[in-house]
């Protein structure tokens, strides 16, 4: 596994102001959208491209085109808060979902629901903006890597250490987060951390 601090200060601020507790949903909605524009810029620095002919207003010149470009896995329900910027950047990608909750009691994931194409041979970016426990992403990369996936790329937000450490496991494996939290809770929230993201999105739950 490589782990990437995304070192960035408009990224810093994004997630500073993602952790004030009274911002209101729409715009957490917001600033999770513009982080991820930055985060889907990391996470695609190394995808291929090949040449490609583009006839211009004045002549013909070589440009250069994606190939391959990779599944897109976003873990629900917080996934879908960072999805979109993603879809932007990779227009031609296919869109995987995956629905995971975690047992509030034992913090086990609990599998809902998965629409999955072919990963086999080909390039996976996991959304998975809280990386927690580690428990949820470990169950989600298992299943894709079983399915052949080449690489998989996830991508957080906020992680904890002991997400970090569980994922050490996995070899073809990317880890990229904003900021690496201090520990987790009793009850398994990141501390600092910002609360529990699909709520903030989707609800006035912290
Ligand atoms: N999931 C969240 O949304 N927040 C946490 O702190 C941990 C898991």
């Amino acid at each position: 596994m490589e782990m990437i601090e995304f070192e960035h200060p408009v990224a810093r601020d994004f997630v500073t102001r993602l952790r004030r507790a009274d911002l209101p949903p729409v715009q957490f909605r917001a600033y999770a959208n513009r982080l991820a524009y930055l985060l889907a810029v990391e996470a695609t620095r190394d995808l291929h491209t090949v040449p490609a002919e583009v006839q211009t207003p004045l002549e013909n010149t070589l440009g250069e085109v994606l190939v391959n470009s990779p599944v897109i896995v976003p873990i629900l329900r917080a996934g879908l808060g960072i999805l979109e910027a993603f879809q932007d950047l990779l227009p031609d990608s296919q869109v995987a979902f995956i629905g995971i909750s975690r047992d509030e009691a034992t913090a086990k994931p609990v599998w809902h629901y998965s629409s999955i194409p072919d990963v086999s041979g080909r390039k996976v970016i996991v959304l998975d903006p809280m990386l927690a426990t580690g428990g949820t992403a470990t169950t989600v990369l298992k299943h894709l890597f079983k399915m052949k996936a080449s690489d998989i790329i996830l991508v957080s937000v906020v992680a904890a250490p002991e997400g970090i450490a569980k994922l050490e496991v996995f070899d073809n494996l990317r880890v990229i987060t904003v900021c690496v939290d201090r520990e987790l809770d009793s009850k398994w929230f990141i501390r600092p951390g910002l609360g529990d993201f699909g709520d903030r999105l989707y609800s006035d739950g912290i």
